[in-house]
This record gives C-alpha cells, sequence and structure tokens, in this order.
C-alpha cells in the first residue's frame, strides 16, 4: 500500500494533530505524517510533534505584513517540499485565499467545532449557547474557497447540558474531536467521502 504524505497545519496547542499523528502511528493507515507547520512560533504543538518524530517547520505570518500572498506561497514552499499529498488544517488560524485553496482542492480537510453549517467562524461554541442549542458538535468538512463552507465529511454531536459555558463545551468536545478527525482522514485517504456521524 502507498501511504499519502499528510502535512498538518496548526496554529495552537495541538491536539488534534496529536491525535491524527498518533492514528498514523499504525501502519495500515493510508496516511503517514510528513509534516507539521505553524503560523505561530509559540505554537505548543511544535514541541509535541517534535516529541512525536515528525518534521516540523513555522512561517510566522507575521513576517509577511499586509502579504497574503507572500505568506501563502512560503507555505506552498514548505508543502511541496514535504511531499504532502494531503493537508489537515488542525486549529489553524489563518482564513486561505483562493487560489490556495484551488491548489488544494479534494486534498485538504479541516475541523470546525460547530455543526457546519451553523456558526461558521470564530466562538463558536459561545454561539451555540446564545442560540439555546439542545445539541453542539464539530464538523469535519473539506476546505473550499468559502470559509468553513466545504463539504462535510464527519460530524461529532454532543448534548448542550445546565449550566454549560463555552468552556465546559468545549471541554466536552475536544475528545470527540479527537476521534473524529482520525476516523474521518482514514476514510478521506481511499477517497471515501461518505459523512461518518460521530456519538458520544
Ligand atoms: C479545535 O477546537 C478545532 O476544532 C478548532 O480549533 C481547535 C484546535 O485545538 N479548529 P487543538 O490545537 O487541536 O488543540
Amino acid at each position: 500500500m502507498i501511504r499519502r504524505l499528510t502535512a498538518i497545519l496548526i496554529s495552537g496547542s495541538g491536539s488534534n494533530m496529536v491525535a491524527l499523528v498518533r492514528d498514523m502511528a499504525d501502519t495500515a493507515h493510508p496516511s503517514v505524517p510528513c509534516l507539521v507547520l505553524s503560523n505561530r512560533p509559540d505554537a505548543g504543538g511544535l514541541a509535541r510533534a517534535r516529541e512525536l518524530g515528525i518534521p516540523t517547520a513555522c512561517i510566522d505570518h507575521r513576517a509577511f505584513p499586509d502579504d497574503r500572498a507572500a505568506f501563502e506561497a512560503a507555505l506552498m514552499e514548505a508543502l511541496e517540499e514535504s511531499g504532502a499529498d494531503l493537508v489537515c488544517l488542525a486549529g489553524f488560524m489563518r482564513v486561505l485565499t483562493q487560489g490556495f485553496t484551488a491548489a488544494w482542492s479534494g486534498r485538504m480537510l479541516n475541523i470546525h467545532p460547530s455543526i457546519l453549517p451553523l456558526f461558521p467562524g470564530l466562538d463558536t461554541h459561545a454561539r451555540a449557547l446564545a442560540a439555546g442549542m439542545a445539541v453542539h458538535g464539530a464538523t469535519v468538512h473539506e476546505v473550499t474557497a468559502d470559509l468553513d463552507a466545504g463539504p462535510i465529511l464527519g460530524q461529532a454531536v454532543i448534548p448542550v447540558l445546565d449550566g454549560d459555558t463555552p468552556a465546559s463545551l468545549a471541554a466536552r468536545l475536544l475528545p470527540l474531536e479527537h476521534r473524529l478527525y482520525p476516523a474521518v482522514l482514514r476514510r478521506f485517504a481511499v477517497d471515501n467521502r461518505t459523512p461518518l456521524a460521530l456519538f458520544p
């Protein structure tokens, strides 16, 4: 079996990246990690990736003020050098332009902490609570030019409980994200795009 080289883009703690990398430790997995790339030098996930033995790189977006094209060109170069065939965004907090998403069309995934198409963008947990939702969740989707709007590949759902706060919702959702994203990647890497439903 030829395993597909997969790069993971992060901006923060990288807990979803760790879940993906740990799952890919299985030699029967159709993907293998080739690079963990951060846009923030202080991202905690960089050290975690190094501990896991994965090559890392940092392309600091602040080195490209007002020049998104140059930032994305640097990202592209690092990805190409790594040999990546698939890209997983995992808490990567930069919006990507249409040129970049088109270059990775059908080969780039994202995890978003809401039941899309509800609550694209930021502050999803607070917005789900403010809307009076009885359930909340996370979505893995293909990345297209439209933010948080590509084809849905899998969703995990949790109940909203009395007294929940944005922090408590996020904490209860994250372990499910860590199951959802690896499960979807395993399927996507063999071209299975049937949406997966995951419950606690
Ligand atoms: C997760 O909630 C993910 O859904 C969102 O950003 C967060 C990243 O957390 N896109 P981590 O860096 O994977 O721990």
